[in-house]
């Protein structure tokens, strides 16, 4: 048991010192190696096609999906809000994607995913569509400024239900005022934010602390990084009270 933290800690720590890829990630394969593991291994259902992603990290190799602790924050929050337009940015391989769109209750529901990193974009598609939830799931090239329009039409006017923010921390703030913006955060909106402790994004964090964002009714919740348990971390989930 202690061998296998160890070898997550170093994963971790590589990773997250690695430049190997300008905008996230250890660049080392470890992403490929988890989309071989879940197409050969895990059955064609978004619980099966979870679990495999969570046990394939959880043997050793550390990943930045939002794992299963989170996950279950993150299934919290849906429930709560039942929404039927979702979008999520950073797709990363899919995992908090497929965790989304399988918890789509309302006919119609749709999830938009935006994602910077075409690499990561196609291990996401082949991982989705292996949980067969192709047709739920749209996915967009990043950054999101490049798609507010094309999202705008989409949703013909309407606002987004639920936004799970997990990209690069320094856009939170941008791309949450861009939404805001172009109007796709409406009454009742509910903002996810992970990784608001560690690695932490200040200027989301002054946004919704220092009086700009009173727009934003915000609960938060201590939890740890995933697949970690000694570094703590926190997620945000603000409502939108127009
Ligand atoms: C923490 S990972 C996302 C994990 C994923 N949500 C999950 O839980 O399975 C962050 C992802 O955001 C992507 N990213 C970084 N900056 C971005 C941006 N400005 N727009 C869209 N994606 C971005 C990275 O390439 C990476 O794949």
């Amino acid at each position: 048991m202690w061998w296998n933290e160890v070898r997550m800690l170093a994963s971790f720590a590589f990773s997250y010192t690695s430049r190997r890829i300008p905008c996230c990630g250890a660049g080392d394969g470890r992403e490929e190696k988890l989309m071989d593991h879940v197409l050969q291994n895990a059955e064609r259902n978004p619980e099966s096609v979870i679990q495999t992603m969570d046990a394939f990290a959880k043997s050793g190799t550390w990943f930045m999906s939002i794992g299963d602790r989170k996950g279950k924050i993150l299934d919290a929050a849906l429930q709560k809000r039942k929404p039927a337009l979702v979008l999520e940015l950073g797709s990363y391989c899919g995992y908090s994607a497929v965790r989304i769109a399988s918890q789509l209750a309302i006919p119609g529901s749709k999830l938009f995913t935006v994602e910077i990193n075409p690499r990561y974009a196609d291990i996401a598609r082949q991982i989705i569509d292996h949980a067969g939830l192709s047709s739920q799931i749209h996915q967009l090239p990043g950054p999101l400024s490049s798609q507010i329009e094309a999202l705008q039409l989409a949703l013909k006017s309407s606002s987004l239900d639920f936004v799970f923010m997990d990209h690069s921390k320094d856009y939170y703030l941008e791309d949450y005022l861009l939404l805001k913006n172009f109007k796709l955060i409406g009454d009742g909106s509910v903002v996810f934010a992970d990784n608001m402790g560690f690695p932490g994004s200040p200027q989301f964090w002054n946004y919704l602390h220092r009086g700009e964002g009173q727009e934003l009714e915000t609960e938060y919740h201590q939890t740890k990084v995933e697949y970690l348990d000694w570094i703590n971390d926190t997620v945000a989930i603000s409502t939108f009270r127009g």
